[in-house]
């Protein structure tokens, strides 16, 4: 499989999407190595049985996902706003669909 297949091309949406990855994960490492924070990252919150910080983190990934379904969802009424906007191509309109209706109920309504 050469790369081109593997990665969507061409399209200024993902282009943005992939730089803003990259962006938000340098800082993330970044602050975290900064302030020294992975031991207290990892003993603190991510390996915790107290329920009332799972129950935090909890609620931070499922407002996570309410954003990231969120901006689907802007997409999709820009899309459709006018006919014929072209906003989004059919293909894409149709993957933005998808991952609006399956990150909206599994990833956010099942965790309230
Ligand atoms: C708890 C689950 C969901 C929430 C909170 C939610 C929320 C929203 C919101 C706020 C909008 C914007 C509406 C607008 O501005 O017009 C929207 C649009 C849309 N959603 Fe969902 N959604 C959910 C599940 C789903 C599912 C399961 C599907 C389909 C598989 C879906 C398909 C759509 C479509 C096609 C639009 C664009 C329609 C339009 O804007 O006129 N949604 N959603």
């Amino acid at each position: 499989m050469s790369l081109d297949e593997f990665f969507v091309t061409g399209e200024p949406l993902i282009y943005a999407g992939m730089v803003a990855i990259v962006l938000v994960t340098s800082a993330i490492i970044f602050l975290l190595t900064y302030f020294k924070r992975w031991g207290w990252l990892w003993r603190e919150w991510l390996t915790t049985v107290d329920h009332k910080k799972i129950g935090i983190m909890y609620i931070l990934s499922a407002l996570a996902m309410l954003f990231r379904g969120g901006v689907d969802a802007l997409m999709m009424r820009v899309q459709l706003a006018f006919p014929d906007l072209n906003f989004l191509n059919t293909q894409h309109y149709n993957e933005i669909f998808t991952t609006h209706g399956t990150v909206m109920i599994i990833f956010m309504l099942c965790r309230f």
